[in-house]
């Protein structure tokens, strides 16, 4: 009886697609994934160890820092620093970017993430995730001195993008360029094995996600998309988990739009361009999605500042370009948002 593809032998698998590859990126990989299933276990037993609530501290965003934000972002900068893939890694959870210590061999590649996501839903046993960004830094045999403008490239340019959502069952999803894949944590085995191949978003969907107690913030083009949704008559439903990866996949897999748009309230949106939008972006273009600040597309921003933050509208392609049009229609760079 086989267990199916595991991800391990998925990512062989691309990787003998590429004869010159130097196996790198699949064993930097594989260090990701001891840390997802590190985090996993943490977030399924949460309620039974001192891992709920807050540790009193704030990160650079301003916000309290929760216990599981502080837990993840050591599990995967432990899990990752000493492979020898990686230059250095830059997290949500930490002001400056992290440089691999010297006593341990460098690599051309650069890691970005947000440990824990939907952090406010952590101590109430809804959808948590984490999300990463993989770039390449240098072409140098052993990696190189990064500076923090070395992490500051677009979208375009990411190696690899994906997420692991922490649900009613823990799921890997990424994209190195060549679809989106999808796999699932078998904790009777301590393998993700493949669940969904190539997985394609459904190009409109049913479904809307917005914070709606923001609607007093709303830009103009924001309010007619959704006042045009709501009257459009194709039944759609709204649905909002406060957790970007949980909102994102399920529009992933079932079509629909997420927006999280720069309002009068943040005059760039809430949300991380390095380690949210643009790994999300990478992953919604290739399922056959859109990712849009509403004015432009978040794979071609250029970057300037390591925790910048974006407008963003994501999710099934006419559904983001209907939203585009009612941005554009209010002229968003009139409403000096560029
Ligand atoms: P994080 O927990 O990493 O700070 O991210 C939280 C984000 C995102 O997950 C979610 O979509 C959004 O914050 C929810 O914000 P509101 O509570 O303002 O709706
Ligand atoms: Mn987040
Ligand atoms: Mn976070």
């Amino acid at each position: 009886m086989t267990i199916g593809v595991t991800l391990t032998k998925f990512l062989l698998e691309e990787q003998r697609r590429f004869p010159s590859s130097s196996g790198n990126f699949t064993s930097l990989f594989s260090d990701l994934v001891v840390a997802a299933k590190i985090i996993s276990r943490e977030v399924n037993r949460a309620g039974l160890i001192d891992i709920l609530g807050a540790t009193g501290s704030r990160n650079i965003q301003g916000e309290e820092v929760q216990k599981l934000d502080d837990y993840a972002n050591t599990a995967i900068i432990h899990a990752m620093e000493h492979g020898g893939h990686l230059s250095a890694m830059a997290s949500e959870e930490m002001d400056t970017v992290i440089k691999v210590d010297a006593k341990y061999p460098r690599g051309n590649y650069l890691l970005l993430f947000d440990p824990l996501d939907g952090s406010s839903n952590i101590d109430v046993n809804v959808s948590v995730g984490t999300i990463f960004s993989i770039l390449r830094c240098c072409k140098g045999p052993n990696g190189c001195d990064v500076e923090e403008k070395d992490f500051f490239q677009p979208g375009v340019k990411q190696t690899c993008a994906g997420y692991i959502i922490y649900g009613s069952s823990t799921m890997l999803v990424y994209t190195t360029g060549n679809g989106v894949h999808g796999f699932t944590l078998d904790p009777s085995v301590g393998e993700f094995l493949l669940s969904h191949e190539n997985i394609r978003m459904p190009e409109r969907g049913r479904i809307y996600s917005i914070n709606d107690a923001n609607s007093k913030h709303w830009l103009p083009g924001t309010a007619e998309y959704i006042k045009k949704i709501k009257e459009n008559g194709r039944d759609t439903t709204a649905r909002y988990v406060g957790s970007l990866v949980a909102d994102f996949h399920r529009n992933l897999l079932k079509g629909g739009i997420f927006l999280y748009p720069a309002d009068k309230k943040s005059a760039k949106g809430k949300l991380r361009l390095l380690y949210e939008a643009s790994p999300l972006a990478f992953i919604a273009e290739q399922a056959g999605g859109k990712a849009s600040t509403g004015a432009g597309r978040i794979m071609e921003i250029e970057p300037v500042e390591l925790h910048q933050r974006t407008s963003l509208i994501i999710g099934s392609k006419l559904d983001v370009e209907e939203a585009e049009a009612c941005w554009k229609a209010h002229g968003a760079q009139r409403e000096g948002f560029v």
